[in-house]
């Protein structure tokens, strides 16, 4: 080997390790501030489904009034599982029967994360998690609900994958207005989100359960349904929304008023 390929490869090589110590000091370095950022765009997220976000706002000091609990689907009751240290990604997992299975998830971890936002105490509104498959992809969202269990206080994906423009539309602001106000359980307290295809007609019996769909992206709106509708049976969140409201009497009230 020659003396100017020898330099030239000690050279390429110190270059290397230079960049490659540069590469992994930076990665150590910006880690604690990575975390910190996917940590304030949860809390954010949680922020926006419950209407308390808006642009500026410190979410730090918002997310103060809201209390994580893990919940165990199964019998409906608050755990005393950690919310911090638990990762339902890790918990173990029960199979869904595919004919129960509307968001098409095949399974889903016994014990989940839910979010209370208090005022002096009392439960104002619960935020939920929700997974569920769209035309293209598994989409993630939560879902806030006001104190009866029952009315919907704002939801907002978090990620997915369906086209912009189309399925994408989910996260536009306007169409995710409409959902404000609306009941996600029937008189007989069964899970009745239903999405039509086009606009709610005018007068349409259970309006309060209907919502206008997005034209070009009806198999999207097909997948936000059945995402909403299992999260809200028995096998998602139904029993702990059904402790919830016989343990609450600000729920009980409203929901015996409406029937
Ligand atoms: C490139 C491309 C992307 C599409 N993306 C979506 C989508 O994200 N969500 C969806 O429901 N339909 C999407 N569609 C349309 C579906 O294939 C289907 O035609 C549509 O869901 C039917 O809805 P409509 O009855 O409202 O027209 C896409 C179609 C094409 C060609």
């Amino acid at each position: 080997m020659s003396e100017s390929a020898g330099k030239t490869l000690t050279i390429a090589a110190v270059l290397c390790a230079v960049c490659s110590v540069l590469v992994s000091g930076a990665v150590v370095i910006l880690k604690p501030r990575q975390e910190f950022n996917a940590d304030l765009d949860f809390k954010k997220n949680i922020l926006m489904s419950t209407g308390l976000y808006s642009p500026g706002a410190d979410i730090n000091e918002i997310f103060k009034k809201v209390e994580p609990a893990v919940v165990d689907l199964d019998s409906g009751e608050i755990t005393d599982i950690d919310p911090r240290t638990f990762d339902s990604a890790k918990a173990s997992k029960d199979s869904i029967p595919s004919n129960i299975d509307s968001a098409g998830i095949k399974q889903r971890a016994r014990q989940q994360v839910v979010y209370f936002v208090k005022n002096e105490g009392k439960v104002e509104l619960i935020v939920l998690h929700l997974v569920g498959k769209g035309l293209w992809s598994t989409m993630k969202g939560f879902l806030t609900l006001e104190a009866d269990g029952n009315t919907v206080r704002g939801f907002q994906y978090y990620a997915h994958g369906e086209t912009p423009g189309l399925g994408g539309e989910v996260d536009n602001p306007a169409w995710i207005a409409q959902w404000k106000g609306k009941k996600v359980f029937n008189e007989n307290l069964k899970p009745a989100i239903d999405v039509l295809k086009s606009k709610v007609p005018e007068g349409i019996a259970h309006a309060e359960n209907k919502i206008d769909g997005i034209s070009g992206a009806t198999l999207t709106m097909v997948g936000v349904e059945g995402t909403f509708n299992f999260w809200l049976s028995d096998f998602g969140y139904g029993k702990f929304l059904e402790k919830f409201r016989a343990q609450n009497p600000v729920a009980q009230a409203e929901v015996s008023n409406e029937n």
